[in-house]
Formats: C-alpha cells, sequence, structure tokens
C-alpha cells in the first residue's frame, strides 16, 4: 500500500515595531484596518516555524517554544491551516513547530512574527506559490501586523478601500540598510504583563468606545507621510517626534477606552520620562520612544547615541534589561521539502 504523502517547510521570520500603529478593523471578518500602518522589521529576534502535512496524523498537532500550544492557539493555528488547506484543497492534517528567541506574548509582537513565519511554512507545504504580497494578504488572518513582517526593513500597510481586501496588503519601503544609523533599543521591563485579550479584540472596544478615535483617524495620513519622508530622508530631526506624537496618540486612545486599555507599568512611563529628558536636556530630538501593546518601550535614536540611551534607560528602576536592534530582513525560507511521495524528497536550502 502506498504511504501517504509528507510535505513539510520551515520559515524563519521577525517581529516588527510600529511607528505609526494599526488600531482597529473595518471588516474583523477579513482583517481589513481602517488606517494604514507603518513598522520597521527586526534583526535578532525570529519565530521559527516549521509546518508538515502528514496523511498519518489525525488532527493538527501545534507545538510552541517546545511545548504542546493551549487550546486556544492550536485554534488560531488550525483556522489558519484550514484557510490554506481549502486554497489548495488539500485533505491532510499537519503538525506545526514554532519557537521564538525571544519571550511569547511579551509585548515583543510574537503574533506578527508567529503568523508570518506559519504563513511562509504553511504555503509553501501546501505546495502554493504566492508572490510577497500575496503572502501578506495571507498572513493578515492570522494576525493583522503578520502582513507586515512579510517585508524586511521599512514597511507600510496599505489599509485600501475595496470590501473585498484586494487593496489591502502591505508593502515595503525602504530595505533594512537604507539608513544605517538608525538603531532601536529595546527596554525590557520587569513584570511586562501578559496579554489577556488579543488585540484585534481590544481594539474593535477602541473603536466603539474610544471618543478620540475619530481624531486620531483623521491625522493619520499626515502622519504616514511625514514619517515616510523623514525616513526616506533620514531626518532624524523630522522623524522622532513625530513617532512620539504618534506613540502619544496610541496611548490616548487606549486610555479612552471603556474599559481603560493599560499596556504599560511604572517603568515603561518612566523610561518615556526618560527619553522626554534626554531630548529637552539635547534641546533637539535625540531619541523617539515607541511602543505596541505591551509594556516594553522601544527608543529608537542614531547609532552615536545609543550607548547614552542604553546608560539611560538601563538605570530606570524595573528596566530588566537593554536590547540593541536594527532594521532586519523579513519572512524566508530555511530550509523545503518537497515531496510527492516518500524517497522523492528535493531539499533546497537559503
Ligand atoms: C499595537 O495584529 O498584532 O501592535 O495578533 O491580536 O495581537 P493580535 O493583533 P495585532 O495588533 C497589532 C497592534 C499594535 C500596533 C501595530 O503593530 O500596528
Amino acid at each position: 500500500m502506498e504511504r501517504p504523502a509528507v510535505r513539510s517547510a520551515t520559515y524563519v521570520a521577525a517581529p516588527n515595531i510600529a511607528l505609526v500603529k494599526y488600531w482597529g478593523m473595518r471588516d474583523p471578518e477579513l482583517g481589513l484596518p481602517f488606517n494604514p500602518s507603518l513598522s520597521v522589521t527586526l534583526d535578532r529576534l525570529r519565530s521559527r516555524t516549521t509546518v508538515r502535512f502528514d496523511g498519518e496524523l489525525a488532527r493538527d498537532e501545534v507545538e510552541l517554544n517546545g511545548a504542546p500550544a493551549t487550546e486556544d492557539q492550536r485554534r488560531a493555528v488550525v483556522v489558519f491551516l484550514d484557510r490554506v488547506r481549502a486554497a489548495v484543497g488539500l485533505p491532510l492534517r499537519a503538525s506545526v513547530r514554532s519557537d521564538n528567541n525571544f519571550p511569547t506574548a511579551s509585548g515583543l509582537a510574537s503574533s506578527a512574527s508567529g503568523f508570518a513565519a506559519l504563513a511562509g511554512a504553511a504555503s509553501a507545504a501546501a505546495g502554493l506559490h504566492l508572490s510577497p504580497r500575496a503572502l501578506s494578504q495571507l498572513a493578515r488572518f492570522g494576525s493583522g501586523s503578520a502582513c507586515r513582517s512579510i517585508f524586511g526593513g521599512y514597511v507600510e500597510w496599505r489599509a485600501g478601500r475595496r470590501t473585498d481586501g484586494s487593496d489591502c496588503y502591505a508593502r515595503p519601503l525602504y530595505p533594512p540598510d537604507h539608513w544605517p544609523e538608525l538603531v532601536d533599543v529595546v527596554a525590557l521591563v520587569d513584570d511586562a504583563p501578559v496579554k489577556k485579550v488579543r488585540s484585534a479584540v481590544a481594539m474593535q472596544a477602541t473603536v466603539r468606545t474610544s471618543p478620540e478615535y475619530p481624531r486620531r483617524l483623521a491625522a493619520i495620513p499626515g502622519r504616514i507621510a511625514g514619517i515616510r519622508q523623514a525616513i526616506g530622508r533620514r531626518d532624524p530631526t523630522k522623524l522622532f517626534p513625530l513617532v512620539m506624537e504618534e506613540c502619544d496618540s496610541f496611548r490616548r486612545i487606549c486610555e479612552t477606552t471603556d474599559p481603560p486599555l493599560d499596556y504599560l507599568t511604572g517603568a515603561s512611563h518612566e523610561v518615556l520620562a526618560e527619553v522626554r529628558e534626554l531630548n529637552r536636556a539635547a534641546g533637539r530630538p535625540v531619541a523617539a520612544y515607541t511602543h505596541d501593546a505591551g509594556a516594553h518601550v522601544h527608543i529608537f535614536t542614531l547609532r552615536r547615541h545609543a550607548a547614552a540611551v542604553r546608560r539611560r534607560v538601563a538605570a530606570v528602576p524595573g528596566v530588566r534589561s537593554t536590547l540593541l536592534v536594527r532594521p532586519g530582513p523579513g519572512t524566508r525560507p530555511i530550509l523545503r521539502i518537497r515531496a510527492g511521495r516518500p524517497g522523492a524528497r528535493r531539499a533546497r536550502t537559503r
């Protein structure tokens, strides 16, 4: 009797930090956002995910960081795999193994890198040959911000207008090495709370209840254009104030959500204050803070200020450590095995 086919692929993907945040969906079913967003894909941090479709499996098996996934996590992966299977008419169950080289669900955007890597691995293992744009549209179904992690460097997620989502996708703006001077000092704080509510759910509460939300939406196109231009011109004096303005706007709509959303710890607030003080003392913007729906703070600065920024931020009580990261590459395969039949495998490494 012929043994069932096995097809597998392994992809790596990195988290991204949004300089202009995605927060709010015009269509939750399709994951279509109200506003465009802009992010930097980071080096050093990565999720590595292997998907193996296997005819001998009775159910999808999901392992995260060496342990079986919780039922909620497994369900999210199964729903995602179902979408991929439906696209190619694949009847096989899969085993999914994913690990992060950084803490999961800590505000370092593990859902973005996790689902970007899953989109790459699942589609490749299923034999779907997707363009990077189509891959970004697929990744969005796992986690909105994952669509941006498909690309390296500076990335824009176009919100689009169409109801079918065909004009909603991520695209690269500038490559990782566009601005070698720009670095991100990540301040990792102690006792960062693990997110209880997924951002995808929390953001819809903001849409429904924050009186500030419409004003924020109106300000975003101008802010995106300004940030894009500042990055294009490698202009920190223009970029840093805009990044902080955007982060403050994000925090304000979280605080005015009913019930309020509070992602920061006391130490995170102290770090924001340190950055404001640093700029005040310098008499010009030398650094910019930003944070996502988590307690860790990213501080963008120039390489020549990085040591001083790190020293200063590391001295804040409640800051566990700092990490220096730079713009990095997008989602990519590390090993792909294509097999129609066992024994007929072709391995390709990159
Ligand atoms: C604040 O699309 O990552 O990071 O997968 O539910 O966590 P979940 O949602 P996700 O939301 C991202 C929100 C944000 C801003 C951003 O990355 O643009």
